[in-house]
């Protein structure tokens, strides 16, 4: 029996791989015996994790033989702070770690993101490993090395590039995810889809087994995706070209992101929710920036085909605000946001302009006017053709 597959790239010349495993504690003990430790692990994982998976987690650890150091921490949008970094630090440095400990996270995107932050920075890096545990980790965070933490309500401020050496996919924690955030992880597969040449109605064909979390499915969904990322940002690290287009739906996501948490609540979105919100957005954007008759009109057909499959994913499409939320200040929050974006080079915010699926560029945009119209049609009731 195949126990797992394999996907194997090089950054600057270091080899790191992805793991997707049925049986964890070979696994684990496969690849603790083949990293040249110092034999001390700190194991750090989100306190919503189900104890099953902690326990078969725990029991692998233990049977490599390593001193295990385990901590519980919680994951919300607040943790993800400049201050949780010098907490785990001040932890790491207590426990006396090495560049030769390994840090082994469990957890969704944003735990995943400050410990990698945390991991990089502690004596200029450890043995940093990852086993996801939300969708949005499982297909996205979990590998490209973008660490971070939000600073002066702006998401990911403070960051660094720092690679996992390994990352596990845990197959049996799949169906402990909860339904919400099983759900908006499926903004970043419909993302990948979308940039790839994959084919965008398989989604739509297997949207039921896909929601069920077919196992054959999911599992196609999360290696699909991790490799179109890699191929993404393989070349491009630092993010100067190619990986640029990962942002894709996250210019207004984000800005939609930090609207909300400033006006209504912290994680009123969930990060794929205000991604799969994003893309639309810059869809609409990139129809409203063309003067090419004929691009319009294959937009508009490309629009209602990824607006059919979000939906279908049980995924945002337009922003539903609550009763006391005033549309137009939360409009020039929006506004707002949108020009601290992280892309943004010169005066002009930058977005993906969609021109068709698999054909993407990276675009300043030319007509502020065309933000606010763009948000004003993601928070009403009206059609694009309403322009
Ligand atoms: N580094 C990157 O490349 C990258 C890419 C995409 C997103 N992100 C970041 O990821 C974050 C969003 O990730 P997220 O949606 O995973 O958020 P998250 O880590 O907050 O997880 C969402 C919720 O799911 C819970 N959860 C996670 N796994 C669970 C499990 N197996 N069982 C029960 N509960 C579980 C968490 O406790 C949390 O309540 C954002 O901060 C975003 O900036 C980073």
């Amino acid at each position: 029996m195949i126990y797992q597959d394999r996907i194997e790239y090089k950054v600057n010349d270091n080899y790191h791989d992805i793991i997707y495993t049925k049986n964890i504690l070979r696994s684990l003990n496969d690849k603790i015996t083949e990293l040249n430790s110092d034999k001390k692990i700190v194991f750090i994982y989100d306190e919503n994790i189900s104890n099953n998976i902690i326990k078969d987690i725990s029991l692998g650890l233990k049977l490599t033989g390593c001193k295990i150091l385990p901590k519980k921490i919680k994951s919300l949008k607040k943790n993800k702070s400049i201050q949780n970094v010098l907490n785990l630090i001040k932890l790491f440095s207590d426990l006396s770690l090495t560049k030769k400990s390994i840090v082994m996270v469990c957890g969704g995107g944003v735990i995943g993101d400050l410990v990698a932050l945390a991991s990089c920075l502690y004596r200029r890096g450890l043995i940093y490993i990852n086993i996801p545990s939300s969708m949005t980790a499982l297909v996205d965070s979990c590998v490209g090395g973008k660490t971070g933490v939000n600073f002066q309500s702006q998401i990911n401020l403070i960051g660094t590039y720092f690679h996992p050496k390994t990352v596990l996919i845990y197959d049996k924690i799949i169906k402990t995810i909860p339904e919400r955030d099983f759900v908006s992880g499926l903004a970043e597969v419909v993302k990948c889809y979308i940039l790839s040449k994959n084919n965008l109605n398989f989604l739509n064909i297997k949207r039921k087994q896909i929601l069920k979390r077919d196992p054959k499915i999911t599992k196609k969904l999360i290696l699909d995706s991790l490799k179109i990322k890699v191929q993404h940002f393989i070349n491009d690290i630092y993010e100067n070209n190619n990986r640029l287009l990962l942002n894709f739906g996250h210019t207004f996501g984000h800005a939609y992101e930090m609207a909300s948490d400033e006006m209504i609540k912290k994680d009123y979105f969930r990060h794929g929710e205000a991604v799969s919100l994003g893309m639309i957005s810059e869809i609409v954007m990139s129809y409203l920036e063309t003067n090419s008759f004929k691009k319009k009109k294959e937009i508009l057909k490309s629009l209602s085909q990824i607006q059919k499959i979000l939906e279908e994913l049980n995924l945002p499409t337009k922003i539903k605000l609550p009763p006391k939320i005033n549309k137009s200040e939360f409009q020039k929050k929006c506004y707002f946001y949108v020009f601290k974006d992280k892309k943004k080079i010169s005066e002009r915010p930058r977005y993906i302009n969609f021109i068709k699926s698999s054909i993407l560029k990276i675009q300043e945009i030319q007509n502020f006017d065309n933000i606010n119209k763009v948000i004003y049609y993601l928070i009403n009731d009206i059609d694009i053709k309403d322009f």
